[in-house]
């Protein structure tokens, strides 16, 4: 069966919560089990150094990040799961990359640009606190996405741009050296629920509203209780349009309970009541996960060990590509050098055929060397294809056209047989290279 590679990348910042489980981590897992289906998953860990210089951090988030994948499901065995630092053939083709991407290109990136924009309105010099980092940030993205030739690339609606470039950085390193980069297309999945935070608002790190996806059972049920809820009495009918306690449910429940839970809202469910009923349903998909990552975070190193695993099935794929794309751009091995091709000013060196007409309304043709000196000198064609046909047998067959071109060919003096063999051997020679 033909699959589809599927490729996506994770960036380790900050503790997983239940936006990310359901808006990436559900998706992609299930994603991940269809039998036409290849997938690579990697922690983006170079990616999170451009936010910032906080070791600690990015160690632990890479920790906690990769045990909540594996605990919601994702099979290291079937899947490609590596931490991106693993595979140094990443920032090589980043390199590469970086030589055939414009400057301009990078400077329409939406994250540069808002940065720039940024130190603009607040009068600053528009480079301040602009890492060249950011502003490579896509083509290292890139690089993620061309070294393992993945077709398609489930990303955020706010990443279509980094793939147009991805795409633009394959097709001007394709033009370059050869087709040997795969254009990856864009995914962006519409139905995946954006889950409402705490507040209300979309769950985002940004709005200090989440709900850390692993977070203990008590403190799950603590969380949700805290819910923003209208003031409404038990008894008074609900609404589940606008209710982010509803949407949260209907986030994890199937069509049915979440249609018994409208019911009960129409019915005037107590908001104490309705918390109790989501929290339940929640815990009730993620119970078996947290327990799954809680046992993964006391050990590690047995992380360290699938990530190290994972990392040398990618470079099983990374190592023999990088070799072709050297090959191709010219980081070869010196051991087998190739002689120049003749380059246009070597051309120019070469004899060349000559085929004019005389006052006496004849065609001829003649062959003079690089430094003009005459080598061959036909006797009169009457019409100009029969010379150029002539020429095109010296052309292709070099010598072996000589006797039986002989009768046309006019003697010169002071020439040698051999510089006129020389001559057609340099021009075959040229035309073969
Ligand atoms: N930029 C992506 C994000 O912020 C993370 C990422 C890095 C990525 N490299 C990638 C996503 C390659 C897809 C493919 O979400």
């Amino acid at each position: 069966m033909a699959t589809t590679r599927f490729l996506t990348g994770i960036t380790p910042s900050g503790t997983p919560h239940l936006g990310n489980y359901v808006g990436a981590i559900r998706p992609a897992v299930q994603s991940s089990q269809r039998a036409d289906v290849q997938s690579f998953y990697f922690l983006a860990d170079y990616h999170g150094l451009i936010k910032g210089a906080d070791p600690q951090r990015l160690q632990r988030s890479t920790l906690e990040i990769a045990a909540s994948w594996l605990a919601a499901g994702l099979d290291p065995e079937k899947v490609m799961l590596y931490r991106q630092s693993d595979v140094p053939e990443i920032p090589e083709l980043c390199w590469l990359l970086t030589c055939v991407t414009g400057k301009g290109l990078l400077n329409r990136a939406h994250a540069y640009k808002a940065s720039v924009d940024k130190n603009v309105a607040a009068g600053n010099d528009v480079d301040a606190d602009v890492t060249a980092g950011l502003f490579m940030y896509p083509v290292l993205m890139a690089a993620d996405i061309l070294m393992f030739k993945a077709n398609k690339v489930p990303v955020g609606r706010d990443q279509v741009q980094h793939l147009e470039m991805a795409r633009d950085i394959a097709s001007s390193f394709n033009h370059l050296y050869g087709e040997l980069l795969v254009l990856p297309e864009v995914v962006i999945d519409d139905n995946v629920a954006t889950l409402p935070g705490l507040d209300g608002r979309k769950m985002s790190k940004s709005y200090n509203n989440t709900i850390p996806l692993f977070t203990p059972r008590e403190q799950l049920r603590k969380l949700i209780n805290g819910f923003t809820t209208d003031s409404r009495a038990p008894g008074e009918p609900k609404e589940t349009e606008g209710s982010a306690l509803f949407q949260l449910f209907q986030a994890f429940a199937s069509a049915e309970e979440t249609a018994a839970l409208a019911a009960q809202y129409a019915q005037g469910i107590a908001w104490g009541d309705a918390k109790q009923r989501v929290f339940e349903r929640l815990d009730q998909e993620i119970a078996p996960m947290r327990a799954r990552y809680e046992s993964l975070m006391a050990d590690p190193a047995q992380i360290e060990k699938i990530l190290r695993v994972g990392g040398e099935r990618a470079r099983a794929l990374a190592t023999p590509f990088t070799q072709q794309l050297r090959e191709a751009v010219g980081l070869r091995s010196l051991a087998q050098i190739q002689a120049p091709k003749a380059d246009k000013a070597q051309k120019s060196a070469l004899p060349q055929f000559k085929q004019y007409r005389e006052a006496d309304g004849k065609f001829y043709f003649k062959l003079v060397s690089a430094s003009g000196q005459l080598l061959l000198q036909s006797t009169a064609f009457d019409a100009p294809k029969e010379a150029g046909q002539s020429i095109a047998r010296l052309q292709q067959q070099g010598t072996a056209a000589l006797a039986e071109l002989a009768a046309r060919l006019a003697p010169v003096d002071g020439v040698g047989q051999d510089e006129v063999a020389k001559a057609l051997d340099q021009l075959l020679a040229a035309a073969n290279a």
